[in-house]
């Protein structure tokens, strides 16, 4: 038994010497600006979740993850358990946090109790025709240039020193569930697909995955989910014409479906664009894959060697 549940991915927080870089490659990437103070940026998608990517000025680099409880309640849980202080949100949103520090020293922030913020407008869905069901019809597409429309942030990878270890720490104080683990050899696990353990309600088959990766721990990648496939390329295209870093992409992944579109920012971070994750309740059970599962496709490119 877990000691809380994280609810979902809330954000990730990094630092960069020139806000100004970084914000212009997050709106080119879709996301949108929050007004705050000076030194401090916050980005929010079109949900209502407050701000999913903060970056603090300073030396680049990532700086933390945060996980959502359910209440605040919970969250005294976890700071009781720990010994841990709860402090104040200063973010948009407010709410409080709990800090704490994975077995690498990656800064984990639990938060509960931020205020939501509205919905931005989101252009509506356009139905797909396909061969068996023709869901648009007397109605032409017509995709407007721009970028991805960001919804929320889905998922954050890290890299690990230790799986097993790391794994313990993160199901033992949030509850994750493992999706699919994958076997670098039959008696030897190097990483983890995990998801919020949410009961009877559909979730991400993965909200954090743990990587035992040779180059050591650190940040791999944080993920956006965005409207469509549509909107998927859509973002390709004008982050292409932009100039900005390409890193994978387009394709379908084999472990959680999506289809994804990987990105660098100014300072070296990986983030995703995906949509059409599979989506899982905590009866769904587990599974074991192998490494060509992991870095495989069912279709588009295949991941370049200089990936990750
Ligand atoms: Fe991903």
């Amino acid at each position: 038994m877990s000691l809380v549940k994280a609810k979902d991915v809330a954000y990730v927080r990094f630092a960069a010497p020139d806000l100004g870089v970084m914000r212009a490659f997050l709106l080119d990437f879709g996301l949108v600006e929050v007004p705050r103070e000076e030194g401090k940026l916050f980005m929010r998608g079109q949900g209502p979740a407050p701000f999913v990517h903060a970056t603090d000025q300073g030396e680049a680099g990532f700086r933390a993850v945060g996980f959502r409880l359910e209440s605040l309640t919970d969250l005294e849980r976890l700071a009781k358990a720990e010994g841990a202080e709860i402090a104040s949100l200063d973010a948009p949103g407010g709410g409080s946090v709990v800090r704490l520090a994975d077995p690498d020293g990656h800064v984990v922030e639990a938060v509960a109790g931020q205020t939501p913020a509205g919905p931005l407008l989101v252009d509506a869905a356009i139905p797909w025709n396909d061969a068996h069901a023709h869901a648009r019809l007397r109605t032409v597409k017509r995709i407007t240039g721009g970028p991805a429309q960001v919804i929320r942030l889905g998922h954050c990878v890290l890299n690990v020193s230790n799986f097993r270890e790391s794994e313990r720490w993160y199901k033992d104080r949030f509850g994750f569930i493992t999706s699919d683990e994958i076997a670098a050899t039959p008696e030897f696990s190097i990483a983890a697909f995990m998801r919020c353990d949410r009961g009877a309600t559909p979730t991400d088959h993965h909200t954090l995955f743990l990587l035992q990766a040779p180059r050591g721990p650190g940040f791999n990648h944080a993920a956006f989910e965005v409207r469509d496939l549509d909107d998927v390329m859509r973002g390709h295209s004008h982050l292409a014409a932009a100039g900005r870093d390409p890193a994978w992409g387009v394709g379908r992944h084999v472990l959680g479906s999506q289809v994804f579109d990987y990105w660098r920012d100014p300072f070296g971070h990986t983030l995703e664009h995906w949509t059409d994750g599979d989506l899982l309740t905590a009866d769904d059970g587990s599974g074991k894959a192998t490494l060509p599962d992991l870095i495989g496709v069912q279709w588009g490119q295949t991941m370049p060697s200089n990936f990750g």
